[in-house]
């Protein structure tokens, strides 16, 4: 990668590909300290009330910098380095972060423990990267008193509040609002499908756990659909294409949202699995079409369940497990309530959280 300058026009040249660099491109990023606020690296002038004649009056190009005069009179003078890494446009923080496929066979996973300066450390950093590779990590030791959770969640970014509050008590209680508030046996599924958008990290800390059921499960809905894509590839096209209508009702809230069980990136990627089948409608199809969805939706309950796929572990008191809601499924066994209590607490964050807690301490620690 090149930067070059020709009749007072910058190229930037890379495997071979010249192209102009727009001067009013390099007008906006002008960085002295009266265009540019050193602390919050925000602009102080509005580049949409400039001129768009910007051009460029004369340019030097030395071994670091890049500096132009341009015919407003303004002076920039740009680090080479920094300009080359604008153009790796991509940003590749998590892209480069390759999700490992796991089943039931992962029987050692790395877990974390918690410990004094826990948020600015270089363990948070390798626990936000195995959680990026695996959608699910476990971290020991998390105190257990004032809904610790909540702290826990904003240390690394903010809670994603929900009609279930800021967060929520998971213990069996009468009259519940959601299956999660039982004894029941739960199968996998995804949280709260029908939000728009769709939390996207879930947080479980065990407070309390004296039953000897209730272990937690585990699929990973990248895997399975993975496999399912090669295994069979009609079916999984369809599930990537319908899309369903997802509804929570309660009393003072209706929630829906559509969206395929599977959805990808524009590059047909995996992107998000939802599935909750107590809460999806299907719609009005052509009876073929709908012949073969409901085999393809079967097919696919079918490998969420197996135990293919499964993974089964005890939560004890002070586990947190942190699970990207988008890849994993998550599900428990029974338990007898008469055996003791358990109770365990959540709540929700984004991806936005992760992602800039991730950027900081690679930023921070130099990594
Ligand atoms: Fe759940």
């Amino acid at each position: 990668m090149k930067i070059e300058l020709e009749d007072n026009k910058i190229y930037f040249e890379n495997k071979g590909l010249k192209k102009e660099i727009h001067p009013f491109w390099l007008r906006e990023r002008v960085n002295g300290e009266e265009f540019l606020d050193k602390g919050t690296q925000q602009r102080l002038f509005d580049p949409t009330h400039l001129d768009n004649n910007i051009l460029i009056n004369k340019a030097i190009i030395t071994k670091k910098f890049l500096e132009i005069n341009f015919n407003d009179g303004v002076n920039l003078k740009l680090e080479i380095e920094r300009l080359a890494q604008e153009f790796s446009n991509e940003d590749n923080t998590i892209k480069s972060i390759k999700k490992i496929k796991w089943d039931s066979s992962l029987k050692k996973f790395k877990n974390f423990n918690y410990e004094n300066n826990f948020f600015e450390s270089k363990k948070l950093h390798d626990l936000l990267i195995s959680f990026y590779q695996f959608g699910f990590v476990i971290i020991k030791n998390v105190p257990t008193e004032d809904n610790f959770i909540v702290k826990f969640a904003n240390s690394i970014g903010s809670v994603r509040r929900t009609n279930f509050g800021e967060y929520f008590d998971v213990k069996s209680k009468p009259a519940p609002n959601d299956l999660a508030y039982t004894s029941l046996h739960l199968s996998p599924h995804t949280d709260n499908p029908y939000r728009n958008p769709v939390p996207c990290i879930q947080l479980l800390h065990c407070i309390q756990n004296e039953v000897s059921g209730g272990h937690s499960t585990l699929v990973d809905g990248f895997t399975v659909t993975e496999d399912l894509k090669i295994e069979n590839p009609d079916l999984y096209k369809i599930l990537t294409e319908v899309k369903v209508k997802f509804k929570f009702i309660d009393k003072e809230v209706v929630l829906e949202d559509w969206s395929e069980l599977i959805k990808l990136n524009d590059d047909k990627t995996f992107k998000q699995v939802r599935f909750s089948p107590r809460l999806d409608y299907v719609p009005v199809l052509d009876k073929e079409k709908l012949d073969m969805y409901y085999r393809a939706r079967k097919k696919l309950s079918e490998m969420y369940n197996s135990e293919k796929y499964r993974i089964e572990f005890r939560l004890e008191p002070k586990d947190l497990l942190m699970m990207d809601n988008y890849r994993s499924l998550h599900g428990r066994t029974s338990f007898d309530t008469n055996e003791g209590d358990r109770f365990l607490q959540g709540c929700y964050i984004d991806y936005d959280s992760t992602e800039g807690k991730l950027k900081h301490l690679k930023r921070k620690l130099n990594l």
